[in-house]
C-alpha cells in the first residue's frame, strides 16, 4: 500500500462489540440495563424539527449541569461522552512526546487517548487492592509530564480516592501538570471516604487552574449509546480543550437529552435508578462474601470479594480469571468481562441475572 499512517495508529484498537451468543447476559461493558428516564424520548424529539440547524441548545444544558454541581457554566463543557473530552484534553497540552501519568490497571481508553496524540503513556501499578498508589505517580511526575490522569472510582477495581488523597493529590501536583479526575463512576460509590471533585465544586468554589473533572451520561444516566459527557474545569481550561473539538460537535438530540438528565425531575429520577443500581452492587458483594465465609468455615477454598464504588463487581482471582469467566458462561449464560491474569469485572444489571451470577461464582468457588 503507498499509504502510510502515524506509528502510534498500529498501536490503537478499534472498538469491537463483543458477538455473543443468543441468550447471554451482557455483563461486561458497564452499561446499565435500564430504560430511558420518563420525558427523554419527548425531549429529543422536540429538537428533531431543528435538525436541518447548526448549534443547539447547549448553554441551557451547560446551565443546567453547571446549577447541579454547584458551579458557572463557563466551567462546563459538553462532549461527544467522556473519552471524547479525554482525547481533547491530551490534545490541547501535549506536544508529541509529552507524557501521560495514569494507573495501571485502569481503563484503557487512557492509552489510545495518548496515541492518538503522540503522547506517552505513563503505567504506574496501582496498590495491591487496586486503589492508586499515590506516593508512587507523584513520583512519576516529570518535566515531561503533562497530565495526571485517574479514574476515580478506578475501572476494574471500584476503588475511589479518598478525601486525604484527593486533598494531597490538589495540593501536590504541581501548577504546570493538569490533575484530571475521570469521574464516570462516582455517582455509585457508597464508600464513606470516598470524595470527588464535582460535587466540592460547591465547597472549594476555587478549585486550582490545573484541575479538570470528567463526568458521562453513560453510565448514571443510562446513555451510552447516545454519547454524550462533560468537563468541568478553569474556563481558560473549557476554552483550550474546546478549540480540539468539533465546533458543535455534540448533537442537537445528545444535548436536548443532556439538558432533559440534568432538569430537577430528571436528577431526581436518575438518583433513584443509581441508588437501586448501589444497592444491588452492595447486595451482589454481601451475599458473596456470607457465602465465601461459610466456605472457609466447611474447610473449602474461597475467594476474596472487594469493595466497588462503580456499578459493577469486582473479582480479582488473578490467574484463574479466564477460567471463571468460562464458568459463568457456561452455567449461568453469563458474559462478564475477563482480564486474563488479574480477574474478572460483573456489571451489576437485572436482578436475575445477579442471582445467577452470584450462584455461578458461589459454585465455581467451591468446587
Ligand atoms: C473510567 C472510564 N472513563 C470513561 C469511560 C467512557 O465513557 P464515555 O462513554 O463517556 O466515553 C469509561 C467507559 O467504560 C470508563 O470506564
Amino acid at each position: 500500500m503507498a499509504l502510510t499512517f502515524r506509528a502510534a495508529h498500529e498501536q490503537i484498537s478499534p472498538f469491537r462489540r463483543v458477538a455473543m451468543p443468543e441468550g447471554t447476559a451482557r455483563a461486561c461493558y458497564n452499561e446499565p440495563h435500564l430504560a430511558p428516564i420518563a420525558g427523554l424520548a419527548e425531549a429529543i424529539a422536540a429538537e428533531i424539527p431543528h435538525l436541518n440547524e447548526y448549534g443547539s441548545r447547549s448553554e441551557q444544558a451547560a446551565r443546567n449541569i453547571a446549577r447541579a454541581h454547584g458551579t458557572d457554566p463557563d466551567r462546563v463543557l459538553l462532549g461527544s461522552g467522556s473519552m471524547d473530552l479525554i482525547r481533547a484534553l491530551i490534545g490541547s497540552l501535549c506536544e508529541p512526546g509529552d507524557e501521560v501519568v495514569f494507573s495501571w490497571r485502569t481503563f484503557e481508553g487512557f492509552v489510545d487517548a495518548c496515541r492518538v496524540h503522540a503522547a506517552q503513556p505513563v503505567r504506574v501499578p496501582t496498590a495491591g487492592d487496586g486503589s492508586h498508589d499515590i506516593d508512587a505517580l507523584l513520583a512519576a511526575i516529570t518535566p515531561r509530564t503533562r497530565i495526571l490522569l485517574l479514574a476515580s472510582p478506578n475501572n476494574p477495581s471500584g476503588r475511589a480516592l479518598t478525601r486525604e488523597q484527593l486533598a494531597r493529590l490538589i495540593d501536590e501536583v504541581p501548577d504546570t501538570v493538569v490533575l484530571a479526575l475521570d469521574e464516570a463512576y462516582s455517582e455509585f460509590a457508597s464508600s464513606p471516604r470516598a470524595a470527588f471533585v464535582a460535587p466540592m465544586e460547591r465547597e472549594l468554589m476555587k478549585t486550582p487552574e490545573n484541575v479538570v473533572v470528567l463526568r458521562t451520561l453513560s453510565k448514571g444516566a443510562a446513555l451510552a449509546g447516545l454519547r454524550v459527557g462533560y468537563l468541568l474545569a478553569d474556563p481558560m481550561v473549557v476554552q483550550a480543550v474546546a478549540k480540539m473539538r468539533t465546533q458543535n460537535g455534540v448533537d442537537r438530540l445528545a444535548v436536548a437529552a443532556a439538558e432533559h438528565c440534568f432538569s430537577p425531575d430528571g436528577l431526581a429520577q436518575i438518583e433513584d435508578r443509581v441508588e437501586w443500581i448501589k444497592a444491588e452492587r452492595q447486595r451482589i458483594e454481601r451475599t458473596l462474601r456470607d457465602r465465601m465465609e461459610r466456605a472457609e468455615i466447611d474447610g473449602k477454598p474461597h475467594i476474596d470479594i472487594s469493595h466497588s464504588d462503580g456499578n459493577f463487581v469486582w473479582l480479582p482471582v488473578g490467574e484463574r480469571a479466564e477460567d471463571l469467566g468460562a464458568h459463568l458462561i457456561e452455567a449461568a449464560r453469563i458474559n462478564a468481562r475477563v482480564y486474563a491474569g488479574e480477574g474478572v469485572r460483573y456489571t451489576v444489571i437485572e436482578e436475575a441475572v445477579n442471582d445467577a451470577f452470584i450462584d455461578a461464582v458461589a459454585e465455581w468457588a467451591m468446587r
